[in-house]
C-alpha cells in the first residue's frame, strides 16, 4: 500500500437529463438511521481458494463478512419508503429483470445514506483498508427489485465491476419465500471453468447468509467474491441496497469496466461518469507522484511512471472507444 491517500470526489453538482429528484422523502439522520455493529466474522480470500499470488494483487486479503446490522428500525423503515419510491424508475438489463441505478440523483435519502463518512468509516474498517464512496455515482445505491417472473432469479451469478460493496436487505427476508443472497465459497476461475464445462456449482459451496431482518448486510470484495441474488419461490415484496467502494489507495488497479456500465446505464451518464472518474484517478495518481518526490538519477523508473501513466489513460480512452462491443458478462443461473 502507498502513503498517499486520495482526495475525496464529490457527488456531481449537476444531475443528469431525465433524473428528477423525489421531493417527498425523509431526511437522513445518521445519529437515528444508522446502528452499525461489526460482522463476527469476516472470510479471507484464501478461503475461497485464491492464491497468495492473486491476494497480493488485491488491496487487502478480505472476503467477504458474515452479516452485520447497518440500519436501525427507523433507518430501515425509511430506506423502504424510499425504496417504494424509487421503484417507479427501474430498468432491466441482462443480468437483472428489475432494478434501480442513479437512485442517489433521485434520492438526497439515499446519497446521503450511501455517502455517510460514518458508513464509509465502518466499512474501512470491516474491509481493513481506507474507503471511499464509489466515485461512479451509479455504483452509489443499486437496488435490486424481484422480477415480476416469480421463477426468474433476481441476479444471475457474477463478479461485480468493483472492488468492494455491501449487499443490505431493504425489505424483511423472513417475510417472502426464497430470495436469498448467496455467494459461492470457490474462485471466480472455478466457476468460470464449471459454465465453460457446463456443469453446475458445487452446492456444498453455495452459501445463504442467514439475514435477520431489513438493514441487515453482507460486505464482499465484489470483484473477488462470485455471488447472486435468487428469486422468491412464491410471490412477494423483495428489495436490496448495493453500495460500491473505492480504495482510497488510488495505487490499485482500476476495475471499472465502461464496456459493461454502458450497457446497463444511459450511454450519457455512463459515459460522463467514467470519464469523470477516470480523470479523478489521474488527477490523484499525479497528485501521489508529487507528495513522494524525491531527488533520483533513476531516469529508467521515471520514464516507465510515464509510460505506466501513459498506458492508463490509452486503456481508459480505449474503453470509450469499444462501449457497444461487448455483452453484459455473468456465470449465469446454476
Ligand atoms: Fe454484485
Amino acid at each position: 500500500m502507498s502513503a498517499y491517500l486520495a482526495t475525496p470526489l464529490p457527488f456531481p453538482v449537476q444531475r443528469p437529463s431525465g433524473y428528477e429528484p423525489l421531493g417527498e422523502e425523509p431526511a437522513f439522520d445518521p445519529a437515528r438511521h444508522l446502528q452499525i455493529e461489526a460482522p463476527e466474522t469476516v472470510i479471507p480470500l484464501k478461503e475461497f481458494g485464491y492464491t497468495d499470488e492473486q491476494i497480493t494483487q488485491c488491496p487487502t486479503d478480505f472476503g467477504a463478512t458474515s452479516v452485520f446490522r447497518v440500519l436501525s428500525d427507523e433507518g430501515a423503515a425509511c430506506m423502504l419508503d424510499v425504496a417504494r419510491k424509487l421503484e417507479a424508475f427501474t430498468t432491466s438489463n441482462a443480468r437483472i429483470s428489475r432494478n434501480v441505478r442513479g437512485g442517489a440523483y433521485r434520492s438526497t435519502f439515499l446519497r446521503d445514506l450511501c455517502q455517510c463518512p460514518e458508513l464509509t468509516e465502518a466499512m474501512s474498517a470491516i474491509a481493513g483498508i481506507p474507503l471511499l464512496p464509489h466515485t461512479l455515482p451509479h455504483q452509489l445505491g443499486h437496488l435490486n427489485y424481484a422480477p415480476f417472473d416469480v421463477t426468474e432469479n433476481v441476479d444471475k451469478w457474477h463478479v461485480d465491476t468493483l472492488r468492494f460493496d455491501f449487499v443490505m436487505f431493504v425489505t424483511d427476508p423472513n417475510t417472502v419465500e426464497g430470495g436469498e443472497f448467496q455467494y459461492y465459497l470457490g474462485t471466480k476461475e472455478e466457476v468460470a471453468a464449471l459454465r465453460k464445462a457446463g456443469q453446475p456449482l458445487d452446492p456444498d459451496k453455495i452459501v445463504s447468509p442467514a439475514m435477520p431482518g431489513p438493514g441487515y448486510a453482507v460486505l464482499q470484495q465484489g470483484n473477488m467474491v462470485v455471488h447472486r441474488a435468487k428469486g422468491l419461490s412464491a410471490p412477494g415484496e423483495r428489495i436490496t441496497m448495493v453500495n460500491g467502494y473505492v480504495p482510497r489507495d488510488i495505487a490499485f488497479p482500476d476495475f471499472s469496466r465502461f464496456d459493461q456500465l454502458a450497457l446497463v446505464d444511459p450511454k450519457d451518464v455512463a459515459a460522463s461518469e467514467y470519464a469523470r472518474h477516470a480523470t479523478w484517478m489521474a488527477r490523484e495518481r499525479l497528485t501521489a507522484r508529487l507528495a513522494g518526490f524525491a531527488f533520483s538519477d533513476d531516469t529508467a523508473a521515471m520514464a516507465e511512471e510515464f509510460e505506466d501513466f501513459a498506458r492508463t489513460m490509452a486503456a481508459t480512452a480505449q474503453q470509450l472507444r469499444d462501449a457497444g462491443k461487448a455483452e453484459v458478462e455473468h456465470f449465469g443461473d446454476g
